[in-house]
């Protein structure tokens, strides 16, 4: 196995420690020019001075005016799905509210109907463009979700495209099932009825694809919103997945304060994703907790709404990471540079908080302990960066730096 150095870097942003809460999540780590990073194929072995590192490594990568960070991971999208909804997007723009257009058969339903009606290989090719996209960007790990399915067939149509995704792609894939999304159509109104099949049902046969293939699916994930699924709901439905090793997350908060995070802290979530309204008590349950507090504001952007209280969070001392959250209906967007003008723009966290949040606590919130830092014995999943200091990214926002992107040791650009 032959032993890259990569050498010369203006700046190592190593998160050393990992995840990490609160005001912590200013001390990414840096170490300056001068230093190394040695890989061992799919493994970093060395991180420290660049004369110990060019002794005991095999080749070199020149990185000279670059910034060497590890690569980013998007820990919650819902990246494959049949049809587009640019036209809702344009009844938003008019003025049209996205819980209307969901309440009145568009929105998700729409999505579900088109996810129905498009063939494995047809989700596998588009999607295969967006994973693109992602790593671009320098996202080394993305998180995938089911949810447009909403039957057994289906659901396990889409969990299929992303199995065969996660093989045949450079990017690491993580699978969550997220039944629980919207009640389909032919429920109706009836949310118990079709929480019921959820649990009865759907949550079984996944359950047996995993006894095979743990990873076919490693979370279950719920839509706890008023109108969508209730507390009570949620709890049934995530305390099945449970009994069958799928770890909890929940979509928390997005729309009103239903105290959600406490619920998802409560219920020992892995993580709470959105949180545009949760308030004081909430942000104290999730720092109290192990439960990642998962912050979207690509999705508020595109919505027009507030973003969550980012700042409050932190300063609170919840462990935050930040995501995409890309889907075809809400936020149709993967963009990293545009995440993180936003976070660091108008959610006031720091530059250094912002690369945390998508890097080491992005990992926590996929219960993954072998990436998000450049420390000995974690996976080579490296980003290059185009810029001399990582003050960049946000001064110079909007510009995509990634400039070379290595996952598991392979370069994949
Ligand atoms: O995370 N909030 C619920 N689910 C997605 C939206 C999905 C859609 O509109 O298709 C979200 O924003
Ligand atoms: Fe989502």
């Amino acid at each position: 196995m032959s032993k890259i150095a990569y050498l010369n870097a203006s700046q190592i942003v190593t998160m050393r420690g990992g995840a990490r809460k609160g005001l912590a999540m200013n001390d990414i780590g840096i170490l300056p020019k001068g230093n190394a990073i040695v890989t061992d194929g799919e493994r970093i072995c060395f991180v420290g001075q660049q004369e110990e590192a060019l002794r005991i490594s095999d080749s070199t990568v020149d990185c000279t005016d670059c910034v060497l960070m590890p690569a980013f991971i998007d820990s919650h999208t819902h990246l494959v799905f049949g049809g587009y909804r640019e036209n809702e997007f344009n009844m938003r723009l008019n003025g049209a509210d996205y819980m209307e257009i969901m309440q009145s058969g568009g929105g998700i339903n729409a999505t579900v109907r088109a996810t129905r009606a498009t063939s494995e290989a047809e989700l596998s090719a588009k999607s295969r463009k967006l994973l693109c996209e992602c790593m671009r960007y320098g996202v080394g790990t993305v998180e995938i979700k089911s949810g447009y399915g909403l039957d057994c067939d289906n659901e396990i149509k889409q969990l299929d495209v992303i199995e065969s995704l996660r093989k045949t792609e450079d990017i690491s894939i993580v699978s969550t099932f997220m039944g629980a999304h919207a009640t389909p159509d032919e429920y109706g109104k009836n949310v118990d009825a079709y929480a019921e099949f959820l649990v009865e049902c759907v949550l079984p046969r996944i359950a047996s694809r995993c006894a095979d293939n743990p990873r076919y699916a490693e979370f279950c994930d719920v839509f706890c919103e008023k109108g969508v699924f209730s507390h009570e709901q949620t709890i049934k439905i995530l305390e099945c997945g449970k009994q069958y090793g799928l770890k909890p997350k929940m979509h928390a908060d997005e729309m009103m304060d239903m105290s959600s995070a406490a619920l998802a802290a409560k219920l020992g979530c892995v993580s709470a994703d959105h949180l545009l309204h949760t308030g004081a008590e909430g942000i104290e349950a999730l720092s109290r907790s192990d439960t990642v507090a998962t912050l979207l504001p690509l999705t508020a952007f595109s919505l027009c709404e507030s973003f969550a209280n980012a700042r409050g969070m932190v300063d609170g001392g919840c462990c935050v990471a930040l995501a995409s959250d890309l889907n075809p209906g809400s936020c149709f967007s993967n963009s990293i540079p545009l995440l993180i003008a936003l976070s660091t723009i108008y959610m006031k966290l720091t530059v250094n908080e912002t690369l945390c949040a998508l890097t080491a606590n992005a990992a926590k919130a996929l219960n993954l302990s072998d990436r998000g830092s450049l420390e000995v014995g974690k996976r080579a999943d490296l980003l290059l960066l185009d810029c001399d200091n990582v003050n960049f990214l946000s001064y110079h926002f909007g510009n995509n730096f990634a400039k070379s992107l290595i996952i598991g040791g392979k370069k994949v650009y």
